[in-house]
């Protein structure tokens, strides 16, 4: 067993173990891949305050999101085709959270059920809808949801058409992958990942398989996404499917403080200021580099959560520090799922929280709630570089 310390050590043996295709298809961002790199490297500009000699014995984690208790203020984002990254992954995912008592997020996109869910974990989890124009089938959504016990609904808002991916169209994703001469060749070589999935039935999007009509091709996330989504989305339909769930609502996808004030407004109890790490709008700027003026708009008054570009203990650190209350990670955690399934998932977990309790206690705090701007160095434009 190789030596896991941080999250890029998953990444190399996820390389290895998963077909191209869906490597590429978490390893990418839209178009030039601009605001998918900025995600990341606009992390590494922000430094951080060392303090010595301060009591760092007693240290703590716990964070409540959306009224909840967990280890930790790091949830697993909303990540469709888990399941194709590993045989039953979402099943594994949602149980690795469970245990290290973070949340997790089922995608509508996922290849699991919301009932396989709910029939594997006894948590409860958060459910990810995206916006569709079938409202029958949203309305099933959120009914299946409740069903389940699911504890928040998180609503994506920043996917009315897809952003354009190459290496998707040019692998021609889909799921169970489509057997063409390369196809063919690049799956002989991952032998380990084909034996575990011939021995599951989930392989295609069980959320959407046998209950919408008229997708004419359920394997294909492009067709689906063509024909599903709704471009006509607008404040009052987000309004509406608000006054639906009688939960938590978080509204991720957020990145402009004008969006923000509006999420308020309808009612959301949380946002994510999120650019869905890079695969929308390329040459939108960084989540991180957004926070500052989201917070200055809402963050007395709403939950604000932030995603994208989270691959460290560190960074969770820094997005806290600038008054998150809450994180995603994406690709971080589908890199443990892809190298080792749920124990991958686990093991992710438990490096990003060893690296953001070590850093906590070097910056000189002993709980997450009492992170702040002063635990911070910033470029002075930080925050207004881009105007
Ligand atoms: C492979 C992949 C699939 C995703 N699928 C979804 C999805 O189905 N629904 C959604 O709201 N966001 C989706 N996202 C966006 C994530 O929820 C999250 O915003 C993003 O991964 C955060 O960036 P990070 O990967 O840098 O942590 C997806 C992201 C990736 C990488």
């Amino acid at each position: 067993m190789p030596k896991i310390t941080e999250i890029e050590d998953l990444k190399r043996i996820y390389k290895r173990r998963v077909p191209k295709m869906f490597y590429d298809y978490a390893e990418t961002g839209s178009w030039t891949e601009q605001t998918f790199r900025d995600n990341c490297s606009d992390f590494d500009e922000i430094r951080l305050r060392q303090r010595i000699a301060v009591d760092m014995d007693n240290r703590t984690t716990k964070a409540k999101m959306v009224g909840q208790d967990y280890a930790m203020p790091v949830a697993l984002a909303p990540v469709g085709l888990c399941g194709m990254q590993s045989a039953d992954g979402e099943i594994k995912a949602a149980r690795a959270a469970e245990k290290f008592g973070v949340p997790f997020t089922l995608s509508t996109l996922s290849i699991c059920s919301i009932e396989d869910i709910a029939s594997h974990t006894s948590a409860p989890f958060w459910f990810q809808v995206y916006t569709l124009r079938d409202d029958d089938f949203m309305q099933r959504l959120f009914a299946r949801a409740k069903d389940a016990k699911c504890s928040a609904l998180v609503i994506t808002v920043d996917l009315q058409i897809m952003g354009q991916r190459h290496k998707d169209i040019k692998n021609g994703l889909s799921a169970p992958p489509k057997l063409t001469p390369s196809s063919i060749l690049n799956l002989a070589t991952k032998v380990g990942w084909g034996l575990e999935m011939l021995q599951t039935k989930r392989r295609f999007f069980g959320n959407v398989v046998g209950h919408a009509k008229g997708v004419s091709d359920p394997g294909s996330l492009a067709s689906w996404t063509a024909e599903a989504f709704d471009p006509s989305l607008d404040w009052e339909r987000i309004r509406e499917f608000r006054r639906r769930w009688d939960g938590p609502v978080i509204l991720k996808g957020i990145l402009d403080p004008e969006d923000a004030k509006m999420a308020l407004d309808v009612g959301a109890d949380a946002i994510v200021v999120s650019n869905h790490g890079g695969r929308q709008l390329d040459g939108a700027l960084s989540s991180i580099r957004m926070l500052p003026q989201i917070m200055d708009a809402v963050g007395d008054r709403i939950e604000v959560h932030l995603d994208s570009g989270i691959r460290s203990g560190q960074d969770v650190l820094k997005a806290l520090a600038l008054g998150a209350k809450g994180t995603m990670i994406g690709r971080a955690f589908v890199y443990g799922l892809g190298a080792m399934g749920e124990a991958g998932v686990t093991r992710a977990l438990e490096v990003i929280h060893k690296e953001l309790d070590t850093t906590m206690a070097l910056c000189g705090e002993r709980d997450v709630a009492n992170l702040g701007r002063h635990n911070l160095l910033l470029p002075e434009d930080f925050a207004t570089r881009w105007r």
